[in-house]
């Protein structure tokens, strides 16, 4: 190895290399063929408009010594600046090299693998999920012909469980590595022991210009590939005071740029699709009134995150309004994940939602929070790809260099394991202590994760993967959300329910409530109401959908409208559910309904509730909060002190009650909650409710008193069952 080129730097002497798309020797070049090879028809006019802008960008250049580089290493780094090409172009080079062979390509996340795949495959003149595919959980667009895979990093991992040579492919391009995933760091470890075992197979690590050398360092010193940016100078602005309402100032210094600034759109950065609607609409508000009084041009203001619909993330590649300016209102997606052309000035408040983990009380929560200084000048960045631009950060310039931190810490660093250890089980890994993690998380974090899986039945006592833990690991979700389905679901004759459940709990909210109608949709909602909380509400206002909303799109659309409901999210939940239905056939779960063993249960009636909440608790007993005499929420055995979400219906009605989220912003909030019994608290998991482990205090002289009972029943009955019987 010491005499590989372990750095290739095409900043050096690129005046004295011939450009690689000059052909040697006349014969023709893949880029100059007029003949689509996939389809054998000519190619549109449309690829030959997008291949005038590919030739243009960064890696272009680099075709040829990317392509030498690959054949000769098994593992290559490659760097370079957002929008140089590397995710739209990388991979097509590598096609080029192995046409016949599967490529994967992961991205964190779902928006930017769509988009992409969308992109490439109409730079390859072909149909989306023909050649060019992606696949996200529970979105599969892809087919026998497909040959390059965009993909979340986290279907990929779920691929390696399911084949752990990953031997669909030849090439694995894992991109975006600079934001450090979860998901992508624990692929880093899997890499690194399937190469060896796979000689066959190459790695390209793909990053912005962040820490490179530490990726270097980790893949045993493979060789780095630069690709030079084009950056043009940014000019940064700070405040003089900080801000108060950030959300507030960046709104204003949209407005200001629009009036008094050059040509140039804007990119404003939000931290998620409320805030991002909302300052949407104020924007154009505030413009309309701006053009009214003939201040200002037009503006077209286009809001960019995850949940929103493929269709209007296209939206943000449109080309500006005639005399006026595209404003792009996103949250970190636009930092590094997706390059918008003719971005000139950024506006940055500081702030993106990150995810926090506190292992000792167990929570795992969104939180707002400061971004880094590497994220911030990231951001700047993005209005240097053009031309000379501005970036105004809603921050002083004290903030910037005292209290924003370096770099964000990698996610491994700041998350609940316990989705990523049943899968690493799966994989086979059992010495969790020794894999090769880039940044080793806490032994903590690590310990609490096993003792998850161990209550949740999926791991054993030594740390086994149990038969169930197996069957749980087969369904695409947090393990909590599988074993209200293989263990709730089966004990209590509800798996039918619990797939609904587990299906809307996994997309988008379901109830739309639109600012400028608020009474209407509240009274919309209340049609759905379940009286024993949330769960039941969004099942019975699922149901309705399935029933009653018509058969095209069209009506189920307008019927959802009506309703104040998301044709989008309810159709999502009606595809998830489908599959989840599907992975129990092949688990050989039977789909019942308490419905089946008698006729007259209904939604409403009791002993069909009763079941349905059983079941969830089975999944979710370590997410119950208690209702003391004060009418405070405590959860249990953690002891923190929260508020029932006032997005809840069933608002502090209950004494015990489970919750599917906590969320973390000015208080502690328990969201989607559903009224549990207590006598039932000790069936769901006898081990996780033993008095003993609780700290003093009402939630233990409760369980005391449970146990109580308990026993004294099974001495009864115990009891009568001895005694003779005339
Ligand atoms: N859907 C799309 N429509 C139009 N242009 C796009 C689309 N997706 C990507 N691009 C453009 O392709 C170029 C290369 O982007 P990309 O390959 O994502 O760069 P990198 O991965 O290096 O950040 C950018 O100029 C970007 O604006
Ligand atoms: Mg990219």
């Amino acid at each position: 190895m010491a005499e590989r080129r372990k750095r290739i730097d095409l900043d050096e002497g690129e005046s004295k290399r011939p450009r690689t798309e000059e052909p040697s020797g006349g014969e023709e070049q893949w880029w100059e063929a007029k003949t689509n090879p996939y389809t054998q028809r000519p190619y549109s006019s449309r690829y030959w408009e997008i291949m005038a802008k590919r030739k243009t960008l960064p890696v272009w250049e680099a075709m040829s010594d990317f392509q030498r580089l690959l054949e000769e290493f098994q593992v290559i780094i490659l760097v370079g600046e957002t929008g140089s090409g590397k995710t739209t172009q990388i991979p097509q080079f590598v096609l080029q090299m192995a046409p016949d062979n599967g490529i994967a390509c992961t991205q964190p996340r779902r928006v930017a693998a769509m988009s992409v795949a969308e992109r490439v495959a109409n730079e390859c003149d072909v149909k989306l999920g023909d050649e060019i595919g992606f696949s996200i959980r529970f979105e599969d667009c892809t087919s026998s012909k497909t040959l390059l895979r965009y993909m979340t990093d986290g279907m990929l991992l779920r691929e390696a469980t399911i084949d752990p040579l990953l031997s669909k492919y030849s090439v694995i391009i894992l991109d975006e590595a600079h934001e450090r995933t979860l998901s992508t760091d624990i692929l880093f470890g899997l890499m690194k022991e399937l190469l060896p075992k796979r000689e066959d197979l190459k790695l390209v690590v793909m990053s912005a210009t962040l820490d490179a050398r530490k990726f270097q360092r980790y893949f045993d010193n493979a060789p780095l590939m630069n690709i030079p940016g084009r950056l043009f100078p940014v000019e940064i602005f700070y405040t003089q005071e900080p801000e108060r309402d950030y959300i507030d100032a960046a709104i204003r210094t949209v407005l200001q740029i629009h009036q008094y600034e050059e040509p140039g759109d804007i990119l404003l950065f939000l931290t998620g699709e409320e805030e991002i609607e909302t300052a949407c609409n104020r924007i154009s508000l505030e413009v309309s009134t701006l053009r009214s009084q003939k201040k200002a041009g037009p503006v077209m203001c286009v809001p960019l995150y995850s949940t929103l619909p493929p269709h209007m993330q296209q939206k943000i590649f449109a080309p500006a309004p005639a005399g006026g300016r595209k404003v792009v209102v996103s949250t970190n997606i636009a930092e590094t994940s997706i390059t918008i052309d003719g971005v000139v000035y950024v506006v940055d408040p500081g702030f993106s939602k990150q995810k926090v983990f506190n292992p000792r009380v167990r929570v795992e929560s969104l939180l707002v929070s400061p971004i880094s200084q590497a994220s911030a000048n990231q951001r700047a960045g993005r209005a240097g790809r053009t031309q000379a631009g501005k970036c105004f950060r809603m921050y002083t310039e004290h903030a910037f260099k005292n209290d924003l931190i370096p770099a964000t810490y990698p996610e491994i660093l700041r998350s609940n394991l316990g989705t990523v250890v049943l899968q690493l089980k799966k994989l086979g890994i059992d010495d969790l202590v020794h894999f090769d993690f880039m940044d080793p998380p806490a032994p903590e974090t690590l310990m609490r994760a096993l003792e998850l899986l161990n209550y949740l039945e999926c791991l054993d006592d030594e740390g086994n993967l149990t038969p169930k833990g197996t069957q749980m690991s087969e369904f695409p979700l947090d393990p909590q959300l599988s074993r209200m389905i293989v263990v709730g679901g089966q004990r209590h004759s509800c798996t039918n329910e619990m797939c609904t459940i587990a299906a809307l709990l996994s997309v988008p909210p379901i109830f739309v409530r639109p600012r400028d109608k608020a009474k209407e949709s509240k009274e919309a909602k209340m049609q759905f109401n379940h009286q024993d909380g949330d769960h039941q509400t969004f099942m019975n206002a699922f149901n309705a959908y399935i029933t009653s909303a018509g058969s095209s799109d069209q009506e189920k659309k307008s019927w959802c409208q009506y309703n104040f409901l998301s044709f989008r999210a309810l159709a999502s939940a009606e595809n998830v559910r489908k599959q989840l239905v599907q992975l129990c056939k092949r688990a050989q779960i039977k789909m019942v309904s308490p419905k089946d063993a008698d006729p007259h249960a209904t939604e409403g009636s009791y002993g069909y509730g009763v079941a349905v909440r059983k079941a969830m608790l089975d999944g979710f007993f370590m997410q119950v909060a208690h209702k003391d005499v004060r009418g405070d929420y405590t959860t249990c055995k953690d002891n923190q002190s929260v508020a029932s979400h006032p997005s809840n219906w069933m608002d502090g009605q209950s004494e015990w009650m489970i919750y599917n989220e906590f969320v973390l912003t000015t208080r502690n909030w328990v969201r989607t909650c559903t009224r549990v019994e207590a006598d039932w608290l000790i069936d769901s998991c006898p081990d996780y409710w033993d008095h003993a482990d609780f700290p003093e205090g009402e939630i233990k002289r409760a369980l005391v008193r449970l146990r109580k009972r308990k026993e004294d029943q099974e001495k009864k009955q115990a009891g009568g069952k001895s005694k003779p019987s005339w």
